[in-house]
């Protein structure tokens, strides 16, 4: 579904990716662990356009991404959920999810069923739907971010640490509505630095490191990794 070949990007004269490559197929969910500034955030945002790298290329259902925009990209069906969450504050629950319809409601089509999809994994949203943004807690936050990318309908989501910020007994939760999405057809590249709970989600993982892959396998290969072990899991 989704392949990049050997891609470069750099912020300036600073060279955050060197010669990226990696896979994702369809259904799979693929977790990219790293330490901080090892370049996984500027990889997602590559992807959704955000950014262009200098050298590569990105390719989508077979398709070259070009230079196309970001929104073009979300018209593809790659939704991207930013670090951070960065979810409106001062709109209401439902209008931050309205927000997200408007690439496919020019066509005519009724959001009411992606609302009800929406509220049915994250009953929370539901009961706080004319809350204003900012009065959410932060695993609320991530639970609309999450239910935002939802709404413009992805065939492909991009997840930046989910579990940033979040009590362990929340991050589980999140943890398993994207397992939830990836079973309705979701295809999911997560980003992650809670190596436990990305590697129990994913079927394949890759570990970046200085803006390179230096490691990917099977989830559970990796779990079991030395390197992995050490650089990740403390142990
Ligand atoms: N806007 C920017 N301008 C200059 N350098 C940047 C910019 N954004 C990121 N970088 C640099 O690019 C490298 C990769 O950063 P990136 O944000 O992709 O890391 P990350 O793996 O997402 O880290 P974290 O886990 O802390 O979120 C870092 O060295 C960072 O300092
Ligand atoms: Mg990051």
């Amino acid at each position: 579904m989704l392949r990049i070949e050997q891609i470069g990007v750099a912020y300036g004269a600073i060279e955050a990716l060197h010669g990226v490559s990696l896979e994702v197929a369809e259904g799979e969910v693929i977790a990219l662990l790293g330490a901080n500034g090892a370049g996984k955030t500027t990889l997602l945002r590559t992807i959704s356009g955000l950014l262009r790298p200098k050298s590569g290329a990105i390719r989508f259902e077979g398709e070259a991404l070009g230079n196309s925009s970001a929104e073009a990209r979300v018209k593809r069906g790659i939704a991207h959920v930013p670090e951070g969450r960065r979810i409106f504050p001062g709109l209401t629950v439902r209008e931050n999810l309205d927000v997200a319809t408007t690439v496919w409601r020019r066509r005519g089509m009724s959001a009411a069923a992606d609302l009800d999809n929406v509220f049915a994994l994250f009953p929370r949203l539901e009961e706080r739907s004319s809350q204003l943004g900012w009065s959410l807690s932060g695993g609320e936050q991530q639970m609309l971010a999450i239910g935002r990318a939802l709404m413009a309908r992805p065939k492909m989501l991009l997840l930046d640490e989910p579990s940033l910020g979040l009590a362990p007994r929340l991050s589980e939760e999140v943890y398993r509505r994207i397992a939830d999405i990836n079973a309705k057809g979701v295809t999911v590249l997560l980003v992650e630095q809670n190596t436990v709970l990305a590697l129990e989600v994913a079927k394949r993982a890759y570990v970046i490191e200085n803006g390179r892959i230096v490691l990917d396998g099977p989830a559970r290969e990796l779990a079991n990794h030395p390197r992995v072990r050490e650089a990740y899991l403390g142990a």
